[in-house]
């Protein structure tokens, strides 16, 4: 039976190796997984994963996002596996191929969520990136049209924003994994950001999403456990309803 805590992913955003470790010990009660990515794991390196293991019972997600050729995607998803993370993250841009290289190349254990369209995008953008009036009218098209391929290829799921959560389970299934970032509660006090297509805890859980990325609403407040424990209350009030 999965806990609120275990639907709450935690995005250790920061730049340091000890400030991350800081945010660890916080939060490890109130979190299923860590999110390592960019920053963090370019600054602090593969130690800062051991480190997360050994100081809690929280899983491992290394959001690197990868976007390059098939091999190096595939050679960079075996070292990242070599770590012992959960999660790892590949765009789906260069398709089904890259996505199926990538999986086929999986030894058991770490699994595979692709990148759909980040939720810093709107329809609006669509347009300047070449898209609108060709294949698809809107983000939701797009993040379809991407999920297809990432299912047909043998990921686990996909990451998409909680606009969309239901429809890629109506299409794809309950059991193909949807990890929900966006994620702005109605109390929370972060201002306008670079984060578009949003959606609070509650609506992304009851609209069926296995997890929430939850960073600035939980780190930004003055008291970030309290943050959390708010977070939980209402991812359990979904999973009740
Ligand atoms: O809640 P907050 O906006 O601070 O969360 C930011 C985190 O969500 C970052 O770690 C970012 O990488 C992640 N994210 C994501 N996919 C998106 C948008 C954000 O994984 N589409």
């Amino acid at each position: 039976m999965k806990r609120p805590k275990d639907y709450l992913i935690f995005p250790l955003d920061v730049a340091t190796y000890e400030e991350a470790l800081r945010y660890v010990e916080l939060l490890k009660e109130h979190v299923g997984l860590f999110k390592v990515g960019l920053e963090l794991f370019v600054s602090a390196g593969p130690k800062i994963l051991r480190a997360i293991r050994e100081r809690s019972e929280a899983g491992t997600f290394l959001d690197l996002k990868f976007h390059d050729i098939p091999a190096t995607v595939k050679n960079a998803f075996l070292a990242a596996s070599a770590h012992g993370v959960t999660y790892t993250t590949v765009h789906c841009d260069e398709g089904r191929g890259l996505l199926r290289s990538v999986v086929e190349n999986s030894p058991s254990g770490t699994k595979i969520l692709a990148v759909t369209v980040l939720t810093s995008l709107e329809s609006k953008d669509l347009k300047e990136l070449g898209y609108k009036d060709r294949y698809v009218n809107n983000i939701t098209e797009l993040v379809m049209l991407k999920a297809r391929i990432a299912k047909e290829a043998g990921c686990s799921g996909v990451v998409c924003s909680g606009l969309e959560v239901e429809e890629v389970k109506a299409e794809l299934g309950r059991d193909f994994l949807v990890v929900t970032p966006g994620i702005r509660p109605a109390w929370s006090l972060v201002g306008k950001d670079d984060q578009k297509r949003i959606i609070t805890p509650q609506q992304a859980i009851k609209s069926g999403a296995d997890y929430i990325v939850v960073g600035r609403p939980i780190r930004t407040a003055e008291k970030p456990i309290e943050a959390a424990k708010r977070v939980l209350d209402e991812i359990e009030m979904a999973i009740s309803e």
